[in-house]
């Protein structure tokens, strides 16, 4: 069983993102049962919340549900996810530090836009504060960097 982790600030918006569009991606080539797909936050100020009703709306309105309960990032995924999926830059260097302060050494810890060919290395926008456009956008990214990361077979599927 291969084992991916997204991972935003809040895990409320670009991250539960993240978790729905692989999924999707994954039951549309019928390669769901190979996968454990999970996501988190670095902070705790959503925990236990669903995602935002924004972030839900917008990915509703391209099929695709999100199911997700916010939880913060502990030192164990480190060990139990083969790959963590940074959103944007603050979220991979704080993702470092808790990998570094447990003894890990973060191998497993990538930016999702590493796999973004219009983009690569970019941050995902935190939609938060901002308006309705905010949340497509990060739909229309996040869903082409999981369909690029599934096509990247050796990452993707370790082999
Ligand atoms: P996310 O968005 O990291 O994509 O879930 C945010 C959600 C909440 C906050 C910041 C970003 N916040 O500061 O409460």
């Amino acid at each position: 069983m291969r084992k991916i982790l997204f991972v935003c600030l809040g895990n409320i918006c670009r991250s539960p993102m993240g978790e729905g569009a692989l999924l999707h991606v994954l039951d549309e080539r019928e390669m769901r049962d190979g996968y454990i797909v999970d996501s988190a936050g670095t902070s705790a100020y959503h925990v236990g919340e669903k995602a935002d009703a924004r972030m839900r709306d917008t990915a509703q309105q391209h099929g695709v549900v999100l199911t997700s309960r916010a939880r913060q990032v502990t030192h164990q995924d480190f060990a139990d996810f083969d790959l963590i999926l940074a959103m944007d830059k603050s979220n991979y260097s704080n993702l470092m530090e808790l990998a570094h302060d447990h003894g890990h050494d973060g191998g497993n810890v990538v930016l999702l836009r590493d796999f973004d060919d219009q983009a690569r290395g970019a941050d995902v926008p935190d939609p938060y504060y901002g308006g309705a456009d905010g949340f497509e956008e990060v739909y229309q990214i996040v869903m082409r960097c999981c369909n690029n990361l599934v096509n990247d077979s050796s990452i993707f599927s370790g082999k």
